[in-house]
């Protein structure tokens, strides 16, 4: 696989070594340092990984320079506007889009597995009533792995396949659980006539009094369910982000899955991560008013001020996100059916106008990310602010189970341990108190 070689020398110890430099089927070549240590003496340096491949993955493909995301070879743009969720979760999870009878057997496992067991229920009372739902599903998820530990056995291919299958379909019904057990609703449980999208809109909204009082349904509206597949589709995966390499760092310990996705969810947490789409609706609250634009963008380029532009920015894309792209014009259709206009909405267009047009961000390619929009279209599907981040990591789901599964059948996978540059105290000799 590897034609080229990149030569590194030493000049201090004279010794050189050819490194090989692997080609993938798109994308920057890596040069394979494996061997840099025993031959060189050296480890290599790049906290954040910011020039380091950790792994190999056919899963999914960026371009940040050309803005294109690809999931199994497939643009982001022709799955958000002909697939459903389920199709693409299917393909990021097999590697292949489902051929209808594939698809509807998938369907009926994920509905089949939706249910939670009943005393895992029982775990929400454990969590005071405004405990953030991402806290929650951070406990509850992980929890998961209490109920199916015994009868796993991680090499064998169909039990990985169950596993991942299960994650997938219990994340709607523990993500809405979280919801009302905040607000002090019942449970509601899933229903087997309802998709993936609407069961969890009905999960989330279904209300007794709605049902029997003949006053709208809004939440079983098609659009509202196609909005979430389309948001789901966008969120899905993301190659070797933070959340999914701690997924991935998590498992090659041989952890069991519900743990290591829990994990995943906590990295997601943060607000330079998953986070985000909470953050820019506080801080577009926060903004308020179009006026006030100028002085958040003057914060957000003072180096004393932490303050930053929160959805704006990516490691990756540096011209735009393809993701945001998309976002931004299914924004419109979504809230002329459930919101007719939103201030915000018209606030985070302002702007995302008046940065665009701002040398700092122009110098700096900080462009909106996906997550400047998501949370306008869950705002206006009636998702509480707390929730969205949920939300990403419902979707996310489909990804860190893809990686999960790559990660178990890889021959090369080996326990993830980053060395690091020691630069603590120097060996000393302890001393006893009376002499110290
Ligand atoms: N507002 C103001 N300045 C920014 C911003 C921002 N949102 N993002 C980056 N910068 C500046 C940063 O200060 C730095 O300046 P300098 O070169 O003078 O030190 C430069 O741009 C490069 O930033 P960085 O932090 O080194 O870039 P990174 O690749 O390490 O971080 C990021 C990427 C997404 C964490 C960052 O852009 C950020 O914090 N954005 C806001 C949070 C956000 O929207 N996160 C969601 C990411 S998309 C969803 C997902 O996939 O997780």
């Amino acid at each position: 696989m590897a034609t080229k070689r990149v030569t590194v020398t030493d000049p201090a110890s004279e010794t050189s070594t050819e490194l090989p430099v692997l080609e993938g089927s798109l994308g920057t070549p890596v040069i394979d340092i494996q061997k840099l240590t025993k031959e060189l003496g050296y480890f290599s340096y790049d906290p954040g990984f910011v020039s380091t491949a950790s792994c190999q993955s056919a899963i999914t493909y960026i371009d940040g320079e050309q803005g294109i995301l690809l999931y199994r070879g497939y643009p982001i743009e022709q799955l958000a506007q002909q697939s459903t969720f389920l199709e693409v979760a299917h393909l990021l999870i097999f590697g292949e889009l489902p051929k209808p009878a594939e698809l509807s057997a998938f369907a009926a496992e994920i509905k089949r597995e939706a249910m939670i067991h009943e005393t895992l229920r029982k775990f929400f009372d454990g969590f005071q009533y405004d405990a953030h739902p991402m806290a929650m599903m951070v406990g509850v998820v992980g929890s998961l792995s209490a109920f199916y530990h015994s009868e796993l056995d991680m090499t064998d291919p169909e039990h990985r396949r169950i596993s991942a299958i299960r994650l997938l379909a219990k994340m709607p019904t523990i993500a809405t659980a979280c919801y009302r057990h905040s607000v002090g609703l019942p449970f509601v449980y899933p229903r087997g006539d309802l998709g993936y999208c609407e069961n969890f809109l009905n999960m989330m909204f279904s209300l007794p009094s709605l049902q029997y009082s003949g006053d709208t349904q809004w939440y079983l509206d098609p659009l509202a369910s196609e909005a979430l597949s389309l948001l789901f589709i966008l969120h899905a995966d993301h190659e070797q982000n933070a959340s999914t390499s701690t997924v991935r760092l998590a498992s090659s310990t041989g952890a069991n899955p519900y743990a290591c996705i829990s994990a995943g969810i906590a990295a997601l947490w943060g607000p330079a991560h998953g986070g985000a789409n909470e953050a820019v609706l506080g801080m577009l609250n926060e903004i308020g008013h179009p006026d006030r634009i100028p002085e958040y963008i003057r914060r957000a380029k003072d180096k004393n001020d932490p303050f930053r532009l929160m959805g704006f920015g990516h490691r990756i894309y540096k011209n735009y996100d393809p993701r945001a792209m998309i976002i931004r014009k299914a924004c419109h259709a979504v809230l002329e059916r459930f919101s007719q206009s939103d201030p915000l909405f018209d606030l985070a267009m302002a702007l995302e106008e008046m940065a665009l047009n701002d040398d700092y961000f122009i110098e700096k390619r900080l462009y909106p990310n996906v997550d400047f929009y998501s949370g306008i279209i869950y705002k206006a599907l009636n998702i509480p602010v707390n929730m969205f981040t949920v939300m990403f990591a419902l979707a996310r789901t489909a990804g860190w189970v893809a990686h999960w599964l790559e990660l178990k059948s890889d021959p090369k996978q080996k326990i993830g341990r980053p060395r690091q540059l020691y630069v603590g105290a120097p060996r000393r000799d302890y001393v006893s108190q009376d002499r110290r």
